[in-house]
């Protein structure tokens, strides 16, 4: 295996000094790439998610284009449903359905926690791909989706504004709640475990809906499983937590063994560095929006945003993925904005 020619985020991660953080984009390979479009106009969705070659060329497509320090596997957090056996299917620009929901404890029964090594060796088939072609340019992340995130969706069967069948399901039912959680906790280790084996470098933890949660019910409902997934994870490469606008359990985080954590730009660099503590990397957060501003008041703001978090312990990110409409050169005049930090 080549040796990493840019560490910077693993070092970021660890704690290590670095002499500018360490910068990549969530959603960095998708539709506001003409390449991703082409690829898009000729293969399916998830034929593009289960091909590797295609997964592989995806993946690379911001490294060559925009050039960010770190390369994130094409996939998609809906993969481990379908290893559950649920099936899901993705209407393009509309979003993820699942035709058959979670409902009752028969439903939570008869899901599939064992074989993810095989049912998804697709996605370790691109990693390994990538890995090679990566040739150690910059480290390869994998990722999952955080087990209260799976849940909404399974239950819910699509997206939505508020979750409010996937909130009343564990409210209503917590003990079954619980089960489900858990059987998607053990399916979601042992899958990123073998992302692990399969060369992923670093891995992120996306818990896309927890902001829709209290405090209180975040606590009870999405920490323990994110508690779980970083202990197990964490003494084979560093974990990066993403419990979108949870911002109130950024203290709660810093508690894990997580080495990071991402934020949305609900709260200020400042709160979220106070909240977090001195031992936790922050990644996050500028609001994709405002990638549409001309070039020259990117790089302003983000400026702004590095002084705001500081250089060290720092990922800059944004504080959700990138939208189909930002232009290739904003998005590329983001990130060499950091590349410029401090010169
Ligand atoms: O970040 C990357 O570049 C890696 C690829 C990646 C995708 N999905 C590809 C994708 C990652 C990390 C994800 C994670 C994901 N998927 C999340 C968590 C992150 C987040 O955005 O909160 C969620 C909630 C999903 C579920 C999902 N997949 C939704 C809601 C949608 C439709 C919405 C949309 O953006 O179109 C998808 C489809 C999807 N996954 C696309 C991509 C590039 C768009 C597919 C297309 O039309 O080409």
């Amino acid at each position: 295996m080549a040796e990493l020619k840019n560490d910077l985020l693993l070092k970021a991660l660890r704690g290590e000094q670095v002499s500018r953080p360490p910068v990549w984009m969530m959603r960095q390979a998708g539709r506001y790439l003409p390449e991703y479009m082409q690829l898009r106009a000729k293969y399916d969705f998830f034929t593009r998610v289960e091909t590797p070659e295609l997964a592989c060329e995806i993946t690379l497509q911001p490294i060559d284009i925009v050039g960010p320090d770190a390369a994130i596997i094409f996939s998609d957090i809906l993969v481990i449903p379908q290893a559950m056996g649920l099936e899901v299917l993705l209407e393009e620009n509309k979003g993820p359905l699942l035709p058959k929901t979670v409902a009752t404890q028969a439903d939570v029964d008869a899901l599939i926690t064992d074989g993810v090594e095989d049912s998804l060796s697709y996605v370790m088939e691109a990693l390994k791909l990538t890995k090679r072609e990566l040739n150690g340019r910059v480290p390869l992340i994998g990722f999952a989706g955080a087990p209260f995130t799976i849940l909404c969706y399974m239950v819910e069967g699509k997206g939505s504004k508020a979750f409010d069948k996937a909130k009343q399901f564990c409210f209503a039912q917590p003990q079954l709640a619980h089960q489900l959680l858990d059987k998607i906790t053990t399916i979601t280790i042992a899958y990123l475990k073998a992302q692990v084996a399969a060369g992923a470098d670093c891995l992120q933890v996306f818990d896309s809906w927890s902001g829709m949660l209290s405090s209180a019910d975040f606590n009870a409902i999405a920490l323990p499983y994110l508690k779980r997934i970083a202990d197990e994870l964490s003494p084979l490469c560093p974990v990066i937590l993403f419990p979108k606008g949870s911002w109130y359990a950024l203290p709660e985080i810093a508690n894990t063994t997580a080495s990071g954590v991402g934020v949305d730009w609900c709260l200020t660099p400042q709160q979220a560095r106070q909240m977090a503590g001195p031992n936790l990397t922050i990644q996050g957060n500028f609001d994709p929006n405002k990638l549409l501003l001309p070039p020259a008041e990117i790089k302003k703001q983000v400026k702004a945003m590095i002084d705001g978090f500081g250089a060290q312990r720092y990922i800059a990110n944004l504080g959700h993925g990138i939208l189909p409409n930002i232009p290739v050169d904003n998005a590329k005049a983001f990130v060499q904005a950091v590349k410029e930090y401090g010169q």
